[in-house]
């Protein structure tokens, strides 16, 4: 059973973004499973890294997006993306230094998975909203 599951509750109606979701929900579940299964840091540490250049990736999209359709919200989106960045590298620290303790967990659970859940059902749905007004992006 998997702790983030992607659902049609998430969907934004624009693919590639939720495309992006979809698979950032993947590597989070990967995650946790493996440290469920016990490994250790470095089997864990190639799953924290694909999460991170994923995510920069996915970031990269949106961020895109708002600067060609000159998206209003723009400065907005773009900080919560550039504070979940700040997170992330400061999870990636505490991952190097304590490796996977069961708060280094509840912590990326919550950082990661849970604020992406949010950011998607509140920040991207709005972002979505704007493009899909402008016949793009379907
Ligand atoms: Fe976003």
């Amino acid at each position: 059973m998997p702790f983030y599951k992607w659902d049609e509750s998430l969907a934004t109606g624009v693919v590639d973004i939720d495309v992006h979701h979809q698979l950032i929900f993947v590597i989070i579940n990967n995650f946790i499973e493996e440290y469920l299964r016990g490994r250790g840091k470095d089997t864990i540490r190639p799953v924290i890294d694909f999460l991170s250049d994923y995510v920069v990736k996915h970031f990269s999209l949106e961020e895109k997006y708002m600067s060609d359709y000159s998206y209003p919200e723009y400065s907005f989106h773009k900080s919560q993306h550039t504070q979940f960045r700040q997170d992330f590298d400061r999870l990636t620290s505490r991952f190097e230094n304590e490796g996977v303790t069961s708060g280094f967990v509840d912590a990326l659970k919550q950082r990661v998975g849970d604020w992406l859940k949010n950011h998607i059902m509140e920040v991207d749905k709005a972002l979505a909203g704007f493009l899909k007004a402008k016949c793009i992006c379907k």
